[in-house]
């Protein structure tokens, strides 16, 4: 096949494949799995033989489930029309069945089986867990006393796992799990799913550093003062209540996408952009991340809570439950030597945003020059570097000039490259296909090591094991900063 320049190589998942939902009518289902699905599946990179088999406590007939997936699946009108839906729908279908009944595991077997009578081939399974994480253990055991978790063949059709956040519950729990995973499956079959490793706009971290010497040769202690990671959102628990409550933003988010994003910023080139190589670099970060001691709690971490949780369903009524957090802390290796790191999160913020910014130290030659903003003398006269992950993708340097007349003032001006004015940028990914598809051919570069994920807990366990020792601090709905 002849490649254009530009043209990406987009590796094609062929064998026969069956992708099984554990709990297919809940919310991340509807709102990102079967929407993935769907637009892998128009734009022809499932392979020609796959199946979605549905596995759920509640009963239906078959045309009930199609209406239903039908109904909920979040996709806007008009953006896919209504034959391909029809068709893909044929490919989805469902086992009733209670998720600790030995039972219903043995019919899943079955019916996977036949599916596999029905192509006259061993098919590869991929079995996605899309339910609340205290059932993973009971699963994954299940699972595997019903045989599915092993190969159909020796030759072809493997088996695989793709497991959601939050992976345990602390550092012993994930620990545990951890255990169980690697007895049932072999590493390079389990992908752990932190999702923000597949947006697009993150990914583009590694290009930007690693292909811009401008600024990787800058990309250290010396130059580098202080590194701001946020990651607002507008909506509050929205209907999450239940899941969010026992768990809080710290490890809803923190311990899995802010870190990733940190891990993305600080880590070394790797060796190459093979999932080893990227991983282990990654890893090398959340490794050297400086624990937060009891006592730097109180300086080092803020907590709060927006106004009006209490009442969100799900939600205890006298829960303490952070809605926010902002911790501040440092990498122990030369290279980030001082530098502090601020991992920020909020929901119901004033605006949904996704923000990298690196400050860079303030230049000589600053001091010499009179800098005004707005008018003002400005006390911090910094480059800004911005990665905006989220939405509005894109990169925004904050830089100076010389206001044009007689003295030397100086003003901030910003150089900006927004993935929407370029036509082939304007087509963000969705993460979730991005990951299926990897799921599908192979590629780990996109999911959690189990190494990161451990070192991820390391550094986060001890911090919620004092977050009571915090004040919770109330903030109104729609608030543009937490103090
Ligand atoms: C999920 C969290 O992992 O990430 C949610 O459970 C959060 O609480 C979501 O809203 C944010 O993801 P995105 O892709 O919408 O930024």
């Amino acid at each position: 096949m002849e490649i254009k320049p530009n043209q990406p190589i987009v590796p094609i998942a062929i064998h026969p494949t069956i992708f099984v939902i554990f709990g297919i009518t809940g919310d991340l289902a509807n709102r990102k799995l079967l929407p993935a699905l769907l637009s892998l599946y128009v734009k022809k990179l499932l392979p020609p033989r796959f199946a979605i088999v549905g596995f759920s406590r509640r009963s239906f007939s078959r045309e009930e489930f199609r209406e239903l997936v039908r109904s909920k699946m979040n996709i806007q009108r008009g953006q896919f029309n209504e034959e391909d839906i029809k068709h893909f729908l044929d490919h989805v279908s469902y086992e009733q069945g209670f998720f600790n009944s030995a039972v219903a595991y043995s019919r899943l077997a079955e019916k996977l089986k036949s599916i596999d009578d029905n192509w006259g081939q061993c098919s590869n399974k991929l079995f996605h867990l899309s339910v609340p994480p205290n059932l993973y253990e009971g699963i994954l055991n299940d699972l595997a006393k019903s045989g599915l978790t092993l190969s159909c063949d020796d030759r072809s059709g493997w088996t695989r796992i793709l497991i959601e956040k939050p992976f345990g519950n602390d550092i012993h729990t994930a620990k545990s799990l951890d255990k169980l995973l690697g007895r049932l499956f072999k590493e390079e079959q389990i992908f752990r799913i932190d999702h923000y490793l597949a947006k697009e706009a993150l990914q583009n971290i590694l290009a930007f550093r690693f292909d811009n010497p401008l600024f990787e040769s800058l990309w250290n202690n010396k130059h580098i003062d202080k590194v701001h990671i946020k990651l607002y959102e507008k909506i509050g628990v929205d209907g999450r209540g239940s899941f969010y409550d026992p768990i809080g933003a710290l490890k809803d988010v923190g311990q899995n996408h802010m870190l990733q994003m940190l891990a993305l910023v600080a880590m070394n080139q790797p060796k190459s952009l093979k999932a080893n190589d990227i991983r282990k670099e990654r890893l090398m970060i959340l490794k050297s991340l400086k624990k937060i001691a009891p006592k730097q709690i109180l300086t080092n971490v803020a907590r709060g809570q927006y106004s009006g949780y209490l009442t969100e369903a799900g939600v205890a009524p006298t829960s303490n439950t952070e809605t926010y957090f902002r911790i501040k802390t440092y990498i122990e290796n030369p290279k980030w030597k001082g530098v502090p790191f601020y991992l920020e999160n909020g929901k119901a913020f004033d605006e949904s945003k996704t923000e990298i910014d690196i400050y860079f130290k303030v230049g000589k030659g600053h001091s010499l020059m009179n800098k005004k903003v707005n008018g003002e003398i400005a006390l911090e006269g910094q480059n800004i570097l911005t990665f905006r992950i989220q939405p509005d993708e894109g990169i925004k340097i904050k830089f100076f000039v010389k206001t044009p007349g007689q003295g030397f003032d100086i003003e901030p001006k910003t150089l900006k490259f927004k993935y929407s004015d370029v036509s082939s940028f304007s087509v963000v990914k969705n993460d979730y296909e991005r990951l299926i598809q990897d799921a599908f051919t192979g590629d780990q570069t996109l999911f959690a090591s189990t190494g990161e994920i451990m070192a991820s807990w390391e550094f986060v366990t001890p911090i919620l094991e004092n977050l009571n020792k915090l004040p919770l601090i109330i903030y109104e709905k729609g608030a543009k900063e937490v103090v």
